[in-house]
């Protein structure tokens, strides 16, 4: 997406929400404590989900999320919101929930909206690197888990208006990264996870571009019929805590940009939401602005090394998947 584009998508175009209603669904947002999510999980209960499950690493600050949607929206307390625990830097935490949730007797959404953006280098307990693990492992290992979750409710409820959804928040900044470490022939992630050459200032967009890797390859095993509408949703540049790390000038030139261009939280939530409701011509698709615009992909996700990447990727991200969780890839035969 170039700098016109940008600018005529935050300043001139207001995304609307979907005309949709959410009754009798069970919804999941990850990261739904704050910024984005938390306004996403606003707009679902507003539009009359049964259930809508606040998946958050701070119990304290998703209680106060749920009341805060609770007052706004006019829910009775206990009858819609829910706050569970999920930390994805911790792979019993993400276990956990996944178990928890697989014994909900419906799941409809499953939005994956988590993310950090740290420049600071650490290890997660798996031993790859955070934000790694947070936004592409942990994230990707869920959605995999909670996948037949989601098919299931679309054969137990065949009438539905549209199939059940699983949909990955992305982020234009995909396109911008070198990303020479998929040709590590120590492999992707532990080229990812070694201090000495990880360059930390370009790994929010690394991770982003791994999530569109990993959905596309997701999509294209699926294949044709997944029973599940699978979709990557850039919600706009948004003023929200996802750059709480920047300090000094860096923060204050940031903050400059955000009152030039940057939509609210609010705003970029309605994209989700479309998302999250929107109908098969959507799925395995990116979308800008609430609707598919493969247009907007990266040029080089798409192309022939792209591609290669995203299968060596995928095979990688397999192997680890599947230690810690066993047999988590036979949802895709
Ligand atoms: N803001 C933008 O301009 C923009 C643009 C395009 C795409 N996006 C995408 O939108 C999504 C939401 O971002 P945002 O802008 O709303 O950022 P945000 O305000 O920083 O929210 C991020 C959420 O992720 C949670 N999170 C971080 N690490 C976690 C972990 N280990 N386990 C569980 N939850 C964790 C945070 O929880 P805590 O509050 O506890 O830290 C928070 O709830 C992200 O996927 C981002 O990439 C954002």
């Amino acid at each position: 997406m170039g700098f016109p584009t940008f600018v005529y998508n935050q300043l001139l175009v207001h995304p609307r929400l979907p005309p949709y209603t959410f009754a009798d669904q069970t919804v999941i947002i990850t990261g739904s404590n704050t910024g984005i999510g938390l306004e996403t999980a606003r707009h679902i209960s507003r539009l009359g989900a049964h259930k809508v499950i606040l998946a958050v690493r701070n119990l304290a600050s998703g209680e106060a999320a749920k009341q805060s949607i609770e007052t706004s929206t006019g829910r009775a307390p206990g009858t819609c919101v829910e706050v569970w625990h999920l930390d994805l830097a911790d792979t019993h935490s993400m276990l956990a929930f996944a178990d928890k949730a697989l014994a909900l007797s419906r799941l409809d959404a499953f939005i994956a909206n988590a993310a950090v953006a740290t420049k600071v280098f650490a290890l997660a307990e798996g031993g790859y690197e955070s934000s790694v693990t947070v936004n592409n492992i942990s994230t990707f290992l869920l959605a995999l888990t909670l996948l037949p979750k989601l098919r299931q409710t679309a054969k137990d409820h065949p009438n539905r208006f549209r199939p059940p959804h699983l949909t990955i928040l992305t982020s234009q900044v995909h396109a911008w990264p070198q990303f020479p470490q998929w040709k590590d022939p120590r492999g992707t992630f532990v080229a990812l996870s070694d201090e000495k050459t990880a360059k930390m200032d370009e790994r929010y967009p690394v991770t982003k571009l791994l999530g569109v890797m990993l959905t596309r390859e997701l999509v294209s095993q699926l294949g044709d019929d997944p029973g599940v509408i699978i979709s990557m949703v850039e919600t706009g540049f948004c003023d929200t805590e996802l750059s709480r790390e920047n300090k000094g000038i860096e923060e204050v030139a940031f903050n400059f940009w955000k009152t030039l261009f940057a939509r609210t939280a609010e705003q970029g939530a309605r994209t989700v939401v479309a998302g999250a409701s929107a109908g098969k011509e959507s799925h395995g698709t990116y979308m800008v602005n609430g609707v598919p615009a493969q247009e907007a992909l990266g040029k080089w996700v798409q192309g022939e090394e792209g591609r290669i990447a995203q299968k060596r990727v995928w095979d990688e991200f397999g192997e680890i998947a599947e230690a810690i969780r066993p047999d988590v890839l036979k949802c895709l035969v």
